[in-house]
C-alpha cells in the first residue's frame, strides 16, 4: 500500500517508527487506571466552563463560531503574556504563539527547527508523544539520563564535549521537562538549570522547555528556564491541559520572535476560534492563582497517599522518586521486566505503563510509570496494593 501512494520522502522516517499511540493500554472494564495521566475528573472546572460557554454565546452571539472568531481571542495571548510575567518572563505580543496544546507547539518547533541530519538531545525517560513527534522528524538522539534532581547536566556536559572532541554533530535543540518531568516527576535544581543554560550558549542550541506541569508544585515554584535565558535561546512551551481540561487543548510557545513568527506562518489559522474565546471566558471568570492552588493542594495530597502505599505494600527492593508536583512516580523493579508484567497487573485490576516507552533507545525494562492523578485516593490504594502483590510474585 505504501510503495503505491506517492508520500512524501520526507516522511519516510516517520514510517520507521511505531504508529503513535502504541503505548495505549486496552484496559479492562474496571481496571484501576493507575496508566492515565489525565486530570482527576472531579477537578475539572466543568460549571466554570459551562458558565463561560453561556456568557461568551450571549454576550457575543455567533462571531466565536466564525474563522475570525471571537474578539476575545488576542486577549488569551494578553493573558498568558501577563501569567508569564508573573512567573519572570517579559515577553512581547511576537513572542507568543498561542497552540492547540503543548504537543502541536512541540510538533510546530520540529517543523521549523529540524531535518533529517539534526540532533535532538532529550532526557531519558522522556515524554513518549514528545518523542514521537522528534522521531517524525529526524533519527539522531543524544540521550541524557535523568537522576531525583532531575537531567543530568554534568553527563550532558561530557557527552556534549565527546561529541564535540570526536567531531560529531551537536544538538540543534534539547527538549526538556524541568519541572515535575513525565515520567519521572523529577524538577530539575537550579543549579543544573542554570548549568543548562550555559551549556546551551557554550555549545549552541536551543532549549525546548516544556512547562506542562510546571504550575502544580508541591512546594515552591522552581525558576523556569525561559526566566534565566538571557541569550534568548529557549523556547519556552506551556500547557492549560493539565490545569484546566486536556479537551480544551490550550497551550503555547513562548520564543524568539523569528522563530515564533515562522512557527505561525505554517500553523495559519489553524486554531479553534471557539475553545480558545471559551477558554477566554473561563479565565476572565476565575481567580487563577487560587484555582491553581487548589489543583496542587489536591495533587499533593493524592500523591501522599499513593506514596504511602508504595511504602506500604511495595517489595523492599522497589524504588521511587518522590515527586514535588505534576501527576506521576517513577517506580524501578530491579531485576523484573514490566512489559512483561503487564498482563498480569492487568488481569489483578490494575494499569501502569512500562517505562519501555519513555526511553528513545530502552536499555532495561525494570521501569513503570504510575499515575496519581487520575484515580480516586481509594483507587489509588486498593491499585498500589494490587500492584505490591504482582510485583512480589515477579521480583
Ligand atoms: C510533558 C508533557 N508535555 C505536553 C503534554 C500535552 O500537552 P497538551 O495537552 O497541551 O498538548 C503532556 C501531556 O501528557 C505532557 O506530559
Amino acid at each position: 500500500m505504501k510503495e503505491e501512494i506517492p508520500f512524501s520522502k520526507d516522511i519516510a522516517l516517520a514510517f520507521k517508527n511505531e504508529p503513535p499511540g502504541s503505548w495505549l493500554l486496552d484496559l479492562p472494564e474496571g481496571c484501576i487506571r493507575l496508566s492515565s495521566g489525565y486530570p482527576e475528573p472531579s477537578l475539572v472546572p466543568v460549571e466554570e466552563v459551562k458558565s463561560a460557554v453561556v456568557r461568551l454565546l450571549d454576550e457575543e452571539g455567533d462571531l466565536p463560531l466564525h474563522y475570525k472568531g471571537s474578539p476575545r481571542m488576542p486577549k488569551l495571548a494578553a493573558m498568558i503574556q501577563e501569567r508569564m510575567a508573573k512567573r519572570g518572563v517579559d515577553l512581547t505580543e511576537q513572542e507568543i504563539l498561542v497552540t492547540s496544546g503543548a504537543c502541536q507547539a512541540i510538533d510546530l518547533v520540529s517543523r521549523v527547527l529540524l531535518d533529517s541530519k539534526a540532533v535532538v538531545a532529550l532526557e531519558a525517560p522522556t515524554y513518549m508523544e514528545a518523542l514521537e513527534v522528534f522521531g517524525n522528524y529526524t533519527e539522531h538522539f543524544m540521550n541524557v539520563p535523568v537522576d531525583e534532581n532531575g537531567m543530568d547536566t554534568t553527563r550532558f556536559a561530557e557527552m556534549l564535549a565527546n561529541r564535540k572532541r570526536e567531531g560529531l554533530t551537536l544538538p540543534r535543540i534539547l527538549y526538556t521537562i524541568p519541572s515535575s518531568q513525565n515520567p519521572t516527576g523529577t524538577t530539575m535544581t537550579l543549579e543544573r538549570r542554570a548549568r543548562l543554560i550555559e551549556l546551551a550558549e557554550e555549545y549552541g542550541f536551543l532549549i525546548l522547555e516544556d512547562d506542562a506541569y510546571g504550575e502544580l508544585n508541591f512546594g515552591d515554584a522552581p525558576r523556569l528556564l525561559k526566566a534565566l535565558d538571557r541569550g534568548n535561546r529557549v523556547i519556552h512551551i506551556g500547557s492549560l491541559s493539565k490545569v484546566v481540561a486536556p479537551g480544551m487543548r490550550i497551550g503555547w510557545a513562548a520564543g524568539p520572535e523569528e522563530i515564533i513568527t515562522t512557527m505561525n506562518w505554517f500553523k495559519k489559522d489553524l486554531h479553534h476560534p471557539f475553545g480558545q474565546a471559551t477558554m477566554t471566558t473561563f479565565l476572565e471568570d476565575i481567580d487563577f492563582d487560587a484555582h491553581v492552588e487548589k489543583l496542587s493542594a489536591a495533587y499533593k495530597r493524592k500523591c501522599e497517599v499513593m506514596i504511602a502505599a508504595l511504602e506500604k505494600f511495595l517489595p523492599p527492593a522497589v524504588t521511587w522518586y518522590t515527586p514535588e508536583g505534576g501527576y506521576f512516580v517513577w517506580v524501578r523493579i530491579p531485576g523484573v521486566d514490566t512489559m512483561e508484567m503487564l498482563p498480569q497487573a492487568l488481569d489483578a485490576g490494575v494499569s501502569y505503563v512500562p517505562g519501555n516507552y519513555f526511553f528513545q533507545s530502552p536499555e532495561n525494562n525494570e521501569f513503570l510509570r504510575l499515575s496519581f492523578s487520575y484515580a480516586t485516593d481509594e483507587e489509588i490504594v486498593k491499585g498500589v496494593e494490587l500492584l505490591g502483590e504482582v510485583a512480589g510474585r515477579n521480583i
